[in-house]
């Protein structure tokens, strides 16, 4: 009887850990995946001024078209039509771009 009640106890403890080590989407992950997978081309400010974006003519998404309060869906959108970003698309996740767009709010807001 003890023994299973401990067991019991065991299991439910892992499965609360678990729950627990995988956080919902948020602004700081938003920073993490952007400094990832988008620094190289649209720079750490966003307005794409780094040798590669340069090259590339990345676009900056510290405009109102990427960074306005509603924009999370266009940044989805945009992202994934354009064909500059075929080689990394499937890295991020739509909800990594979600939270990536949170993100440009905020480096919009510091300009
Ligand atoms: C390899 C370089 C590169 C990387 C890495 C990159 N981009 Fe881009 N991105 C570009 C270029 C170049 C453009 C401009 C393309 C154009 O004008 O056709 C662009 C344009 C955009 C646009 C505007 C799209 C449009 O059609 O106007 C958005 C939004 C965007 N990028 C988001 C992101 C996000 C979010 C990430 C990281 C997950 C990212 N990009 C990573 C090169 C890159």
């Amino acid at each position: 009887m003890h023994r299973t009640y401990v067991c019991i106890v065991l299991i439910f403890s892992a499965l609360v850990l678990f729950s627990l080590s995988s956080p919902a989407a948020s602004a700081e992950d938003g920073a993490a995946l952007y400094d990832s997978n988008c620094v190289k081309c649209h720079g750490a400010d966003g307005r794409g001024d780094t040798p590669v974006g340069r090259a590339l003519k990345a676009a900056s998404l510290v405009d109102p078209k990427w960074a306005a309060d509603d924009s999370a869906e266009a940044v989805v959108s945009a992202f994934r039509a354009n064909p500059k970003h075929k080689a990394m698309a499937s890295k991020v996740s739509d909800d990594d771009l979600r939270s990536i767009a949170v993100h440009l709010r905020k480096l919009a807001s510091v300009q």
